[in-house]
């Protein structure tokens, strides 16, 4: 796993017309990305098949945006990650803020989904974030730090195959996105306790999120702890897309 990524997550969006021509645009701007950096798409459940067959071959990974915490059974509506695993994912994403609030997901329970996930040969993306009232209350480390720790009491070591996501709420489809000085922050919070949690855990990829677009790519990724960016509005436009995964 390429430990500098960009992660395009497209919410609940796309048609199989839409997703043909930008998951095209983007495989023949592959040869753009660096060494050592990945370029990977979170896509609705139903597209799965689509982006595993034209991304068959390619340097460009793909995922889910959410899985269940059950293995099997009786879950209506629930997608497991042993099916997931059968579609080629790589990556999940857990504990999206957007979960958290319209589907009242608690921080233990997006523990349980990172490990069904690892369990399942996949890498989980954490996300963790405050929001604007708990930025504006000064509670912004307790908040993170709390979303983490739920997640390494599950993991323990094993957080060491994990990404997690930091996406301050009052930045995601804002336009506002927190300035590099705000999220390297917060990211130097996140890398200690990593650090200090697990030995292994130090070097775990942490990637911003909220509003990044091409011209504030490259300012958010050369900050010491900022690994890559998780992307919603701005995955959608393959040439965006393409330029942020270059910077
Ligand atoms: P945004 O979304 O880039 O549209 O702000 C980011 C996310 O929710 O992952």
């Amino acid at each position: 796993m390429p430990r500098r990524l960009v992660v395009g997550n497209w919410k609940m969006n796309g048609s199989r017309a839409s997703n043909a021509s930008l998951l095209e645009t983007l495989s023949a701007s592959e040869a753009s990305l660096g060494e050592g950096c990945g370029m990977v798409v979170c896509v609705p459940f139903p597209y799965l098949q689509q982006t595993s067959d034209l991304l068959a071959g390619r340097r460009i990974g793909w995922g889910a945006q959410d899985v269940s915490a059950h293995r099997q059974g009786a879950f209506t509506g629930e997608v497991s990650a042993a099916m997931l695993r059968e579609f080629g994912c790589s990556y999940v994403i857990v504990g999206h803020s957007e979960r958290r609030q319209y589907h009242g997901e608690s921080s233990d329970l997006v523990g349980q989904k990172a490990a069904v996930v690892l369990e399942h040969g996949m890498t989980p993306i954490v996300c963790v974030g405050e929001t604007l009232a708990e930025r504006e209350a000064d509670r912004t480390e307790e908040v993170v730090s709390g979303q983490l720790d739920s997640v390494l009491q599950r993991l323990g070591a094993d957080i060491g195959r994990a990404v997690v996501a930091y996406e301050p709420v009052w930045a995601i489809g804002t336009g506002r996105t927190a300035t590099p000085e705000q999220a390297q922050a917060v990211h130097a919070i996140l890398r200690q306790q990593l650090r200090q949690a697990e030995a292994n855990a130090g070097s775990v990829s942490i990637l911003y999120g909220g509003s990044v677009k091409a011209d504030n790519a490259a300012s958010l990724f050369a900050c010491a702890d900022i690994d890559g960016g998780l992307v919603g509005g701005a995955s959608l436009n393959a040439q965006e897309f393409s330029a942020i995964c270059a910077a």
